[in-house]
């Protein structure tokens, strides 16, 4: 029996309410075992809530991708929200505090962005949206040149 493998990418539906409970404890429990501290957890289950009540609520519903991930010694967690709704037309507009397309605050995805180290925005309109973040258990300095 194989004591460790290649980290297994989890495949989560994104299709209701309960489905959003089960998409946070079920991050909050992947990255507890990967050994994010509890504020650590929490960033991320509240990006993760966000982004997924965006797939729900603007893309129609999807899913979400769970995949540990390593850079050197340092653990991680990736997380792809994919959805194939109407995308988004005006990303850097999307990511402005405040703005909305509805009746929302609009500090879903611009709040989501600030709680993890690495956010991507694959979009456009009729192509759908797939954000995808990533954290990390610890902050790794990014290599950098004359600093
Ligand atoms: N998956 C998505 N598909 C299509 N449009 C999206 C998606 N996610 C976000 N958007 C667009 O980006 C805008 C900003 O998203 P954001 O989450 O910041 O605000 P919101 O969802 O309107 O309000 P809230 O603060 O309640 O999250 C949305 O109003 C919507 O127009
Ligand atoms: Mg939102």
């Amino acid at each position: 029996m194989p004591v460790s493998g290649p980290p297994v990418a989890t495949s989560l539906p994104v299709g209701s309410d309960a489905d959003l409970a089960w998409v946070r404890q079920r991050i909050r429990q992947t990255a507890a075992g990967l050994g994010f501290g509890l504020v650590q957890q929490t960033k991320l289950v509240t990006a993760a809530s966000e982004l997924a009540r965006n797939t729900l609520v603007h893309g129609g519903g999807g899913h979400v991708e769970i995949t540990p991930v390593t850079r050197d010694t340092t653990r991680g967690l990736r997380l792809s929200f994919v959805d194939s709704g109407p995308g988004i037309r005006d990303v850097e507009l999307a990511l402005t505090d405040g703005h909305t397309s509805g009746g929302g605050l609009g500090l879903g995805l611009s709040g989501a962005r600030r709680l993890v180290h690495e956010f991507e925005l694959d979009t456009g309109p009729g192509r759908g949206t797939t954000v995808t973040v990533v954290a990390w258990t610890a902050d790794v300095p990014a290599a950098r040149s004359g600093e």
